[in-house]
């Protein structure tokens, strides 16, 4: 059943770009947008408003909006040589970071909102019918506060996994980085906020969360009582509301990694054995000039305490190559740090220059063919590293939550714990459920699988609810 909408409703168009906390900003905008007649669209060229959720943490996902931008204009002229209109809006990182810059380049766009008011949405958009708008404060108010929850049937649209945010913001300030910039400082939601958010997403029957945060294993909401409360308790606490089977949460930094937490991943089945902690660097001289605050061996010695907690746990990890200063031998103990964790997969960048940060003004700055050819390397050895876990996970018994139809007709396809995609024989009923399913081959992308044996649902309320939107 479609959500009421008043009679005149609108069409939205939210183009998300970068990490998955813009994925879920970008719902939640939605969501605050929903009560005001506004309904999604997928078609660019129906919409009534556009809103482009940037990312500004390299330089090349910055310039996209500019691109995207100057296409809108054309867009718009069409539209108004038809006599209609259509508004335009840019949020995220960079509009957070340029705000008037971006109407100084492309005067099309109508309304700037940074991260932090999202919930102001409504008002903003009614404002800018008199005028561009630019509002990229630090308010007061909890956003969170203010944001509507999705609608029942909205979540039971998005799928079997949702993302929440638990954490925004960081106080690190690594050299390179922007985020302290654009989220500013770390706050974290309050406890029995986060558990009412996860009570609606569990109840409308999503399986599967992801705690979200900039830097989310620094959480420390507060309870009912006032107490501080860290991501490892929270952990429990979610872990107990009916509905939910799987738990992660991303990005991580390595010295927030609390023994009260690995006791979570020890204790608790439901959190999936798969863990983000970047090192960035595998060099001491490059960590320290990128004030990471941690050294080559205490991150082993990290991943040595998670490992001893819980043996089938794999790690994936985020670098970045050409980081000023590095050189050859630098770069050679990145491939080296890579190859003793044994990442199951990993992200990979160039180094790329964030105005004012400090990084930006570092002397030896790494020509960019050089980065080129380091970041090769680094793929080549990642991606042998992910084809060898994909190999090591033959013959073994994944659970395996089911979210789809295969590509082929009895086929289905769902996530092993790892997030690998995994096919398999298997019919439609079993969407919705986690099954035992056997490794039979790891492919370029995807596992084969065969159900070792079918375990029937335990909720057929929560197969019935998703099987009314198929
Ligand atoms: N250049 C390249 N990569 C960066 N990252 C963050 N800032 C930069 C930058 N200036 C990468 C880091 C981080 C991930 C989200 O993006 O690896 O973990
Ligand atoms: Fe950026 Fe992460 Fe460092 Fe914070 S901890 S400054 S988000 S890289």
């Amino acid at each position: 059943m479609k959500p009421k909408l008043p009679p005149a409703a609108k069409k939205l168009f939210i183009k998300t770009y970068g990490c998955q906390m813009n994925v879920y900003d970008s719902d939640r905008m939605a969501d605050a947008l929903a009560p005001h007649g506004y309904e999604p669209t997928a078609d660019i060229g129906d919409a009534d408003l556009v809103v482009l959720n940037t990312c500004h943490i390299r330089e090349k996902a910055s310039e996209k909006v500019f691109s995207e931008l100057g296409r809108l204009k054309e867009l718009r002229d069409e539209r108004r040589t038809g006599g209609e209109d259509i508004m335009i809006g840019v949020a995220g990182c960079v509009a957070q970071a340029e705000g008037e810059e971006i109407v100084r380049r492309s005067p099309v766009v109508d309304l700037v909102f940074g991260p932090q008011s999202y919930h102001r949405l409504p008002e903003l958009i009614a404002r800018a019918g008199q005028g561009t708008v630019i509002d990229t404060e630090f308010p007061e108010e909890d956003k969170f506060e203010h944001l509507p929850a999705a609608a029942r049937e909205v979540t039971i649209k998005r799928g079997l996994t949702a993302f929440l945010t638990v954490q925004e913001g960081c106080d690190k300030f690594c050299s390179f980085c922007v985020v302290p910039y654009t989220r500013g400082a770390e706050v974290s939601r309050p406890v029995e906020q986060v558990l009412a958010e996860a009570r609606g997403l569990l109840a409308a029957g999503v399986m599967e969360l992801t705690l979200l945060g900039q830097n989310v294993n620094a959480y420390h909401g507060l309870d009912a009582r006032g107490r501080s409360v860290g991501l490892g308790e929270l952990c429990f606490r979610l872990a107990e509301i009916p509905g939910l089977e799987r738990l992660r949460y991303t990005t991580s930094h390595p010295l927030d990694m609390t023994d009260e937490l690995i006791e979570a991943h020890r204790d608790l089945e439901k959190l999936m054995p798969y863990l983000h902690l970047p090192v960035q660097s595998g060099s001491d001289r490059i960590l320290r000039a990128m004030r990471r605050r941690h050294t080559r061996a205490t991150y082993m010695n990290v991943t040595k305490r998670i490992l001893n907690a819980r043996s089938d746990l794999a790690l994936s990890g985020d670098f970045i190559v050409g980081f000023p200063g590095e050189t050859e031998a630098d770069f050679a103990e990145t491939l080296s740090i890579a190859a003793e964790v044994g990442y199951a997969s990993a992200f990979t960048f160039k180094y790329s220059t964030r105005p004012g940060t400090p990084g930006a003004t570092m002397d030896d700055q790494v020509p960019e063919a050089i980065k080129s050819e380091r970041l090769a390397r680094l793929n080549d050895q990642i991606m042998s590293q992910t084809r060898a876990f994909a190999k090591s996970c033959e013959g073994r018994v994944l659970p395996v939550l089911i979210e789809k139809h295969g590509r082929n007709s009895g086929q289905v396809g769902g996530r092993s714990p790892y997030l690998q995609a995994v096919h398999m024989e298997g019919p439609e009923r079993l969407i919705g459920t986690i099954q035992p399913v056997e490794i039979v081959k790891a492919g370029n992308n995807s596992l084969l699988g065969k159900i070792v044996t079918i375990a029937e649902p335990n909720s057929v309320s929560l197969l019935e609810s998703h099987a009314s939107v198929a």
